[in-house]
């Protein structure tokens, strides 16, 4: 047989890579808690219909997609907006909202591997549904903001867009909904001429000028910002609305002294079709690929068949933090507190060894058992290769004092010590 590897573009995660994981993960359903975002979960596999109905091409190519044997046609999920939006059109359409939801799943996308970019990684996500009020918007980059600083970043940028401005804009010059979206598709990969070459044959030479102009928007002076965009967009009303809407998110974070380091930059877009209004993405220098993604998608649950349900949310994904942190140490040694070897003096001893080591984790103490039959000076040498703290060693001789001998690896000292009192010495120790 070959010696088989992980398909290109997945990944083992040994203990240490899970354990980075784990800090992330903890930390986001912390923020679920405090938020009162509450968890699910949903299949990984869903049908083909259901993920490609406002996923915008660039996911649907990228796609893990097949015939069932049933033969109906189903695709790992490439992102688990759609999924949410689809469980709560079956399972929480009638139930009070506003709603918060809160996942951390994989998700599937046929990606050219490269840092920070895997065929399968993991999202955290905040999803919250029935409110259209610029409010819930700015509560979704609060929760980007905090999980940056919690996991203790101190230089990253939030950027802001809003793709209802150049929505509203190519819709006055009477471009059509399909156009509409390969243009933002152009937008989100940066490619504007390609945009307008796509839309001048259809568009006035005002709608060209401002696009163009608009795309330069980028700035962290918002004020600045918003000024220039007002006077681009005159002449476009609803494109003006949208605007004033970004605005008034940037007002009450401001009023909440969210302190957030927002950038405006209205030349940005993102990859998935169903946004309609504010959009976001998160970066740190050194790493230029995006942290979180997110933004208002208020027509999703209609789509899907849901009573009109306005939404806005954001993914964060860990593999990308995960290379955030450790470029810059953010990583915490865990303190874990001692780890037992207990070791039988004897073959016959396994069963009294097993006894003591249960008392041990009764009282919380990791314990493990020498189960390979190796007598007492490789057990040691191996427990203090492996990083145990403390060796308990079980012999005949103690037992009749119902004692065992407890050795620091460490110090490399060891006492007796009665079997019912070891925790004490373990944490005294
Ligand atoms: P997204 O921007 O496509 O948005 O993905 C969110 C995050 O997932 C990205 O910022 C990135 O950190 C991570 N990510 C995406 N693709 C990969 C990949 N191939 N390898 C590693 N990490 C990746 C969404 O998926 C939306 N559902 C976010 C959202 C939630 N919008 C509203 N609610």
């Amino acid at each position: 047989m070959p010696r088989f590897q992980t398909l290109r573009g997945m990944r083992d995660f040994l203990p240490e890579d899970l354990q980075k994981r784990r800090q992330i993960e903890n930390t986001i359903r912390s923020l679920f808690k405090l938020y009162g975002y509450e968890e699910i979960a949903t299949p990984i596999i869903e049908s083909m219909q259901l993920l490609t109905a406002k996923a915008g091409d660039e996911i649907r190519h990228r796609m893990y997609s097949f015939p069932d044997l049933g033969k109906r046609e189903v695709a790992l999920r490439p992102e688990m907006t759609a999924s949410v939006a689809r469980l709560v059109v079956n399972h929480l359409r009638y139930s009070p909202k506003p709603l918060r939801l809160g996942y951390v799943s994989n998700c599937f996308r046929y990606d050219e591997p490269q840092q920070g970019r895997y065929r399968e990684f993991w999202q955290g996500g905040f999803e919250l549904f029935g409110s259209t009020r610029p409010e819930a918007d700015a509560e979704t980059l609060i929760i980007a903001d905090q999980l940056m600083r919690i996991l203790g970043f101190q230089n990253y940028e939030i950027k802001v867009s809003h793709i209802g401005i150049l929505r509203a804009v190519l819709e006055q010059e009477g471009v059509d909904e399909r156009t509409q979206n390969e243009a933002l598709l152009f937008m989100d990969r940066g490619e504007y001429e390609n945009l307008i070459a796509l839309v001048q044959d259809y568009v006035s030479e005002e709608c060209i000028n401002v696009s163009r102009q608009l795309f330069d928007i980028r700035t962290d002076d918002v004020n600045k910002a918003l000024d220039r965009g007002r006077k681009l967009l005159q002449n476009y009303e609803k494109a003006l609305q949208s605007l004033e809407n970004l605005g008034s998110i940037i007002n009450i974070l401001r009023d909440s002294e969210a302190d957030i380091p927002l950038t405006i930059n209205l030349g940005f877009g993102r990859g998935l079709e169903y946004y309609t209004g504010m959009v976001f993405e998160v970066f740190v220098p050194d790493l230029g690929i995006a942290l979180n993604g997110g933004g208002r998608y208020d027509r999703l649950i209609e789509v899907f068949g849901g009573e009109p349900t306005p939404a806005v949310g954001c993914a964060p994904g860990i593999d990308r933090i995960v290379l955030a942190m450790e470029k810059k140490r953010l990583f915490k040694e865990e303190t874990r507190g001692p780890k037992v070897l207990v070791i039988p003096l004897e073959d016959e001893l396994q069963g009294q060894a097993l006894r003591v080591a249960e008392k041990l984790r009764k009282k919380g103490f990791r314990t493990e058992v020498e189960v390979t039959g190796r007598g007492l000076k490789k057990a040691l040498s191996f427990a203090s290769n492996a990083k145990y703290t403390h060796a308990v060693i079980v012999g005949l001789r103690e037992l009749s004092r119902d004692s065992a001998t407890v050795r620091n690896l460490a110090r490399n000292e060891q006492t007796e010590v009665k079997i019912d009192t070891i925790q004490d010495q373990l944490e005294r120790d």
